[in-house]
Protein backbone atom coordinates (compact mmCIF):
# COMPACT_ATOMS: atom_id res chain seq x y z
CA UNK A 1 0.00 0.00 0.00
CA UNK A 2 1.58 3.11 -0.99
CA UNK A 3 0.30 6.15 1.39
CA UNK A 4 0.22 10.08 0.05
CA UNK A 5 0.49 12.14 2.92
CA UNK A 6 -1.07 15.55 2.74
CA UNK A 7 -1.97 18.63 4.97
CA UNK A 8 -5.40 18.77 5.77
CA UNK A 9 -8.83 17.25 4.44
CA UNK A 10 -8.92 20.11 1.89
CA UNK A 11 -5.38 18.86 0.43
CA UNK A 12 -6.70 15.47 0.59
CA UNK A 13 -9.86 16.14 -1.65
CA UNK A 14 -7.69 17.76 -4.55
CA UNK A 15 -5.32 14.74 -4.60
CA UNK A 16 -7.83 12.78 -4.51
CA UNK A 17 -9.49 14.39 -6.98
CA UNK A 18 -6.49 15.18 -9.07
CA UNK A 19 -5.60 11.29 -8.94
CA UNK A 20 -8.98 10.52 -10.49
CA UNK A 21 -9.20 13.37 -13.34
CA UNK A 22 -5.90 11.94 -14.34
CA UNK A 23 -7.21 7.96 -14.68
CA UNK A 24 -10.77 9.38 -16.73
CA UNK A 25 -8.63 11.65 -18.92
CA UNK A 26 -6.55 8.01 -20.11
CA UNK A 27 -9.89 6.34 -20.05
CA UNK A 28 -12.81 7.71 -20.81
CA UNK A 29 -14.93 4.90 -19.91
CA UNK A 30 -13.54 4.25 -16.85
CA UNK A 31 -15.85 2.29 -14.28
CA UNK A 32 -15.36 3.81 -11.13
CA UNK A 33 -16.43 2.76 -7.61
CA UNK A 34 -17.99 5.29 -5.78
CA UNK A 35 -18.23 6.14 -1.88
CA UNK A 36 -20.91 8.21 0.65
CA UNK A 37 -19.77 9.76 3.86
CA UNK A 38 -18.22 12.88 4.46
CA UNK A 39 -14.52 12.12 2.99
CA UNK A 40 -15.46 12.10 -0.51
CA UNK A 41 -17.58 15.02 -0.18
CA UNK A 42 -14.27 17.20 -1.08
CA UNK A 43 -13.21 15.48 -3.45
CA UNK A 44 -16.44 15.57 -5.18
CA UNK A 45 -16.79 19.26 -5.22
CA UNK A 46 -13.21 19.29 -7.08
CA UNK A 47 -14.06 17.20 -9.72
CA UNK A 48 -17.40 19.17 -10.15
CA UNK A 49 -14.69 22.47 -9.97
CA UNK A 50 -12.30 20.63 -12.53
CA UNK A 51 -15.35 19.76 -14.80
CA UNK A 52 -16.83 23.24 -14.86
CA UNK A 53 -13.25 25.24 -15.57
CA UNK A 54 -11.57 22.50 -17.08
CA UNK A 55 -14.61 20.31 -19.12
CA UNK A 56 -13.78 17.01 -18.26
CA UNK A 57 -16.37 14.65 -19.10
CA UNK A 58 -18.37 11.73 -17.85
CA UNK A 59 -20.09 11.31 -20.77
CA UNK A 60 -18.41 7.94 -20.83
CA UNK A 61 -18.01 7.26 -17.61
CA UNK A 62 -19.84 4.31 -15.50
CA UNK A 63 -20.02 4.34 -11.52
CA UNK A 64 -20.70 2.11 -8.54
CA UNK A 65 -21.70 2.99 -5.47
CA UNK A 66 -20.58 0.79 -2.47
CA UNK A 67 -23.90 0.77 -0.50
CA UNK A 68 -27.35 1.87 0.22
CA UNK A 69 -29.46 2.09 3.23
CA UNK A 70 -32.45 -0.81 3.26
CA UNK A 71 -35.98 0.85 3.27
CA UNK A 72 -35.11 4.38 1.90
CA UNK A 73 -36.32 5.28 -1.51
CA UNK A 74 -33.58 7.22 -3.90
CA UNK A 75 -35.61 10.07 -3.00
CA UNK A 76 -35.24 10.40 0.30
CA UNK A 77 -33.00 12.99 1.65
CA UNK A 78 -31.07 10.80 3.58
CA UNK A 79 -30.72 7.87 0.90
CA UNK A 80 -26.87 7.12 -0.66
CA UNK A 81 -28.77 7.69 -4.36
CA UNK A 82 -29.62 11.27 -3.34
CA UNK A 83 -26.69 12.06 -1.57
CA UNK A 84 -24.53 11.32 -4.74
CA UNK A 85 -27.23 12.94 -7.05
CA UNK A 86 -26.76 16.17 -5.06
CA UNK A 87 -22.75 15.53 -4.24
CA UNK A 88 -21.43 14.51 -7.73
CA UNK A 89 -24.25 13.75 -10.74
CA UNK A 90 -26.67 16.55 -10.73
CA UNK A 91 -23.33 18.86 -11.65
CA UNK A 92 -21.06 16.56 -14.37
CA UNK A 93 -22.45 15.04 -17.62
CA UNK A 94 -22.89 12.00 -16.63
CA UNK A 95 -25.44 9.89 -18.08
CA UNK A 96 -27.88 8.85 -15.04
CA UNK A 97 -28.31 5.65 -16.85
CA UNK A 98 -24.71 4.29 -15.85
CA UNK A 99 -24.76 5.78 -12.08
CA UNK A 100 -25.64 2.43 -10.17
CA UNK A 101 -25.93 2.29 -6.75
CA UNK A 102 -28.24 -0.96 -5.31
CA UNK A 103 -31.49 -0.08 -4.60
CA UNK A 104 -32.55 0.24 -0.76
CA UNK A 105 -36.45 -0.35 -0.94
CA UNK A 106 -36.27 -3.41 -3.53
CA UNK A 107 -39.14 -5.77 -3.15
CA UNK A 108 -36.57 -8.47 -3.27
CA UNK A 109 -33.63 -7.41 -1.13
CA UNK A 110 -31.77 -10.54 -2.22
CA UNK A 111 -32.50 -10.50 -5.24
CA UNK A 112 -31.45 -6.56 -5.43
CA UNK A 113 -28.48 -8.01 -3.91
CA UNK A 114 -27.96 -11.01 -6.83
CA UNK A 115 -28.90 -8.03 -9.64
CA UNK A 116 -25.96 -6.06 -8.43
CA UNK A 117 -22.92 -8.29 -8.18
CA UNK A 118 -24.18 -9.40 -11.74
CA UNK A 119 -24.30 -6.26 -12.71
CA UNK A 120 -20.71 -5.71 -11.87
CA UNK A 121 -19.67 -8.94 -13.05
CA UNK A 122 -21.48 -7.47 -16.58
CA UNK A 123 -19.20 -5.02 -17.12
CA UNK A 124 -16.29 -6.42 -15.78
CA UNK A 125 -15.43 -4.67 -12.04
CA UNK A 126 -14.80 -1.63 -11.27
CA UNK A 127 -11.24 0.06 -12.45
CA UNK A 128 -10.91 2.30 -9.65
CA UNK A 129 -12.41 2.27 -6.44
CA UNK A 130 -12.81 4.97 -3.73
CA UNK A 131 -12.88 4.02 -0.34
CA UNK A 132 -13.23 5.69 3.07
CA UNK A 133 -12.49 3.90 6.20
CA UNK A 134 -15.06 3.53 9.28
CA UNK A 135 -13.59 3.95 12.44
CA UNK A 136 -14.39 0.43 13.32
CA UNK A 137 -12.23 -0.62 10.26
CA UNK A 138 -15.52 -1.10 7.89
CA UNK A 139 -15.34 -0.36 4.34
CA UNK A 140 -18.14 0.14 2.44
CA UNK A 141 -20.81 -1.36 4.86
CA UNK A 142 -18.81 -4.78 5.85
CA UNK A 143 -18.83 -4.26 9.17
CA UNK A 144 -15.96 -6.63 11.88
CA UNK A 145 -16.61 -10.13 11.30
CA UNK A 146 -17.89 -9.61 7.55
CA UNK A 147 -16.20 -12.77 5.43
CA UNK A 148 -13.27 -11.66 3.14
CA UNK A 149 -14.87 -13.86 0.37
CA UNK A 150 -17.92 -11.95 0.55
CA UNK A 151 -20.23 -10.63 -2.32
CA UNK A 152 -22.93 -7.83 -2.39
CA UNK A 153 -25.26 -8.90 0.68
CA UNK A 154 -27.28 -7.27 3.14
CA UNK A 155 -25.97 -5.98 6.38
CA UNK A 156 -26.77 -5.39 10.04
CA UNK A 157 -25.22 -2.11 10.76
CA UNK A 158 -23.30 -2.20 14.29
CA UNK A 159 -24.67 0.15 16.73
CA UNK A 160 -21.16 2.06 16.24
CA UNK A 161 -21.53 2.83 12.99
CA UNK A 162 -25.56 3.42 13.46
CA UNK A 163 -24.10 6.08 16.04
CA UNK A 164 -22.20 7.69 13.42
CA UNK A 165 -24.52 7.65 10.85
CA UNK A 166 -27.23 9.49 13.16
CA UNK A 167 -25.45 12.84 12.38
CA UNK A 168 -27.15 12.74 8.72
CA UNK A 169 -31.10 11.90 10.46
CA UNK A 170 -33.41 14.00 13.07
CA UNK A 171 -33.59 11.31 15.56
CA UNK A 172 -32.43 7.53 16.10
CA UNK A 173 -35.31 5.98 15.40
CA UNK A 174 -34.91 7.30 11.39
CA UNK A 175 -31.67 6.13 10.95
CA UNK A 176 -31.37 2.50 9.17
CA UNK A 177 -30.72 -0.75 10.80
CA UNK A 178 -29.72 -2.79 7.65
CA UNK A 179 -27.84 -2.14 4.30
CA UNK A 180 -27.20 -3.55 0.96
CA UNK A 181 -23.41 -3.35 0.98
CA UNK A 182 -20.81 -4.54 -1.83
CA UNK A 183 -19.21 -7.29 0.02
CA UNK A 184 -15.46 -7.45 0.23
CA UNK A 185 -14.49 -10.09 -2.02
CA UNK A 186 -16.48 -7.72 -4.59
CA UNK A 187 -14.49 -4.18 -3.28
CA UNK A 188 -11.25 -6.45 -4.22
CA UNK A 189 -11.92 -7.56 -7.58
CA UNK A 190 -11.39 -3.62 -8.27
CA UNK A 191 -8.30 -2.98 -10.18
CA UNK A 192 -7.06 -0.08 -8.33
CA UNK A 193 -8.33 1.18 -4.95
CA UNK A 194 -7.92 4.56 -3.62
CA UNK A 195 -8.65 5.07 0.59
CA UNK A 196 -9.24 8.30 1.75
CA UNK A 197 -8.66 8.88 5.71
CA UNK A 198 -8.77 12.56 7.49
CA UNK A 199 -8.89 13.35 10.77
CA UNK A 200 -7.96 12.47 14.53
CA UNK A 201 -10.98 10.14 14.72
CA UNK A 202 -9.62 8.04 12.39
CA UNK A 203 -6.48 7.54 13.95
CA UNK A 204 -7.18 4.41 15.81
CA UNK A 205 -7.91 2.61 12.22
CA UNK A 206 -5.02 3.65 10.40
CA UNK A 207 -2.91 2.30 13.10
CA UNK A 208 -5.14 -0.74 12.79
CA UNK A 209 -4.96 -0.87 8.85
CA UNK A 210 -0.88 -0.29 8.85
CA UNK A 211 0.05 -2.53 12.13
CA UNK A 212 -2.73 -4.75 12.68
CA UNK A 213 -2.90 -8.19 11.45
CA UNK A 214 -5.35 -9.05 8.38
CA UNK A 215 -8.23 -10.24 10.27
CA UNK A 216 -12.45 -10.71 9.11
CA UNK A 217 -12.38 -8.28 12.43
CA UNK A 218 -10.82 -5.48 11.17
CA UNK A 219 -12.21 -5.15 7.60
CA UNK A 220 -10.00 -3.18 6.16
CA UNK A 221 -6.85 -4.84 6.77
CA UNK A 222 -8.06 -6.96 3.78
CA UNK A 223 -6.32 -4.24 1.45
CA UNK A 224 -3.08 -5.10 2.68
CA UNK A 225 -3.54 -8.04 0.07
CA UNK A 226 -4.69 -6.04 -2.79
CA UNK A 227 -1.87 -5.60 -5.34
CA UNK A 228 -2.66 -1.93 -6.49
CA UNK A 229 -3.78 0.48 -3.19
CA UNK A 230 -3.05 4.33 -2.73
CA UNK A 231 -4.13 5.73 0.61
CA UNK A 232 -4.48 9.40 0.86
CA UNK A 233 -4.12 10.42 4.43
CA UNK A 234 -3.38 13.44 6.08
CA UNK A 235 -1.22 14.92 9.00
CA UNK A 236 -3.91 14.27 11.97
CA UNK A 237 -4.06 10.59 10.73
CA UNK A 238 -0.42 10.23 9.56
CA UNK A 239 1.05 12.08 13.05
CA UNK A 240 -1.31 8.98 15.30
CA UNK A 241 0.59 6.89 13.62
CA UNK A 242 3.48 8.09 14.30
CA UNK A 243 3.03 8.24 18.40
CA UNK A 244 1.82 4.36 17.97
CA UNK A 245 5.10 3.68 16.41
CA UNK A 246 7.42 5.46 18.92
P1 LIG B 1 -17.10 9.08 6.85
O1 LIG B 1 -17.42 7.54 6.82
O2 LIG B 1 -16.50 9.38 5.52
O3 LIG B 1 -18.41 9.75 7.06
O4 LIG B 1 -16.12 9.26 7.97
C1 LIG B 1 -16.48 6.65 6.30
C2 LIG B 1 -17.04 5.27 6.36
O5 LIG B 1 -17.83 4.98 7.27
O6 LIG B 1 -16.69 4.45 5.49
Amino acid sequence: MKIIEVKDYQEMSQKAAEYMIEKILQNPNIKLGLATGGTPVGTYQNLIADHRNNGTSYSGVTTFNLDEYIGLSGNNKNSYRYFMNEQLFNHIDINMKNTHIPQGDASDIEAECHRYEELLAKHHGVDLQILGIGQNGHIGFNEPGSSFESQTHVVDLTPSTIKANARFFNNMEEVPTKAITMGIATIMKSKEILLLVSGEKKNEAMHQLINGPVSENFPASVLKKHQCVTIIADKAVVAGLKVHSS
